[in-house]
């Protein structure tokens, strides 16, 4: 059996692969990368192997990637060290002689520097082409625009105050649940045939905050409604109301980009790849809102 690694398995998503992985094929020949081991008790639980490395220490990469068949990189969550990071992960699996890299890269329309999400997307972009130059066999998985960071943006106290107010416009995402996007991780990591590809990994129709304000409207039984001011008049609000500068710069560089199209990607693969149906905004949104 191929000896998988999972990197980032602390986290959401790292660590939903690791259940799910676990729970399909027991622990054995899974491998875990974890920067703090005190964080990692329900992982060694599980029985898998511990492995100590941390993205900004590129030996402590190749030591972990040594004998690695299948290599689950989780992108850093770290915006200000993400590009060293990469660099350091995809040298370290060229110098591992990884066999498979596996990469949780990020759907955008827009490469270059006019984005409105480049400073997320560009490490990405960076990786993906360290990945494909590398030699190595790899496989992109180009994860839709989460589900699970909707509330960040939109509040907890929506069904409250009855608004959601983001400068997002009509633009629509395919927003996905997180979920999903886990249990497509472990369809590649446990079936052949995903060499050298390319997925987008989303659900296969896009919604607007008008949408999700008429589903959250029929699920709760009250108005809630969409308010999409510019992005001069939201920070203005924000501000006002002593949202830090950093939270106001994400969600206006995020509403930006859903207004312009750059989550709007739906598609089959994702459906396709784990054999059921994804998630959808209905049920994410029952479920996150405790709603019948
Ligand atoms: N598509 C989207 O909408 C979206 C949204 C949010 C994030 N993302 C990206 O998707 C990734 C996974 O999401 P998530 O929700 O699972 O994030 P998360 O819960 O923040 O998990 C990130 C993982 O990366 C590990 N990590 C961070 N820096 C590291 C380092 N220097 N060395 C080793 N491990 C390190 C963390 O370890 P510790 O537990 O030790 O911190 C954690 O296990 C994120 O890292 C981010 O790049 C995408």
């Amino acid at each position: 059996m191929s000896k998988i690694l999972i990197t980032g398995a602390t986290g959401h998503l790292g660590s939903a692969v690791v259940n799910e992985l676990v729970e399909k094929q027991g622990p054995a020949n899974i491998s875990v990368l974890v920067r703090d081991l005190s964080k990692a008790t329900a992982l060694k639980e599980k029985g898998v192997e511990l492995l100590q490395g941390d993205y900004s220490n590129y030996q402590s990469l190749v030591n972990a990637f040594q004998g690695v068949d299948k290599l689950y990189f989780v992108s850093s969550n770290d915006i200000m060290n993400r590009a060293a990071h990469h660099e350091n992960i995809v040298a370290a699996a060229i110098a591992a002689k990884v066999g498979h890299i596996i990469y949780t890269s990020f759907q955008r329309k827009t490469d270059d520097a006019s984005s409105p999400i480049a400073f997320i997307a560009s490490s990405h972009i960076l990786a993906e082409n360290l990945i494909k130059a590398s030699g190595l066999k790899y496989t992109i998985l180009k994860h839709a625009l989460y589900a699970d960071i909707l509330p960040m943006f939109m509040g907890d106290q929506i069904l409250n105050s009855g608004v959601i107010y983001l400068p997002a416009g009509s633009g629509k995402g395919s927003f996905t649940s997180r979920s999903d996007m886990a249990s497509a991780g472990v369809a590649v990591l446990t079936s052949e045939g995903h060499g050298n590809k390319t997925y987008e990994i989303s659900v296969s129709e896009s919604l607007s905050f008008y949408d999700i304000a008429a589903i959250l409207t029929e699920l709760s039984g009250k108005q809630i409604q969409y308010v999409a001011p510019d992005a001069a008049a939201f920070t203005a609000a924000m501000k006002q109301a002593g949202v830090p500068d950093m939270g106001i710069m994400m969600s206006v560089s995020f509403c930006t980009g859903i207004e312009q199209g750059e989550f709007d990607f739906p598609d089959q693969t994702l459906e396709k790849l784990i054999g059921r149906k994804p998630l959808g905004m209905k049920d994410f949104l029952k479920q996150t809102y405790k709603l019948s």
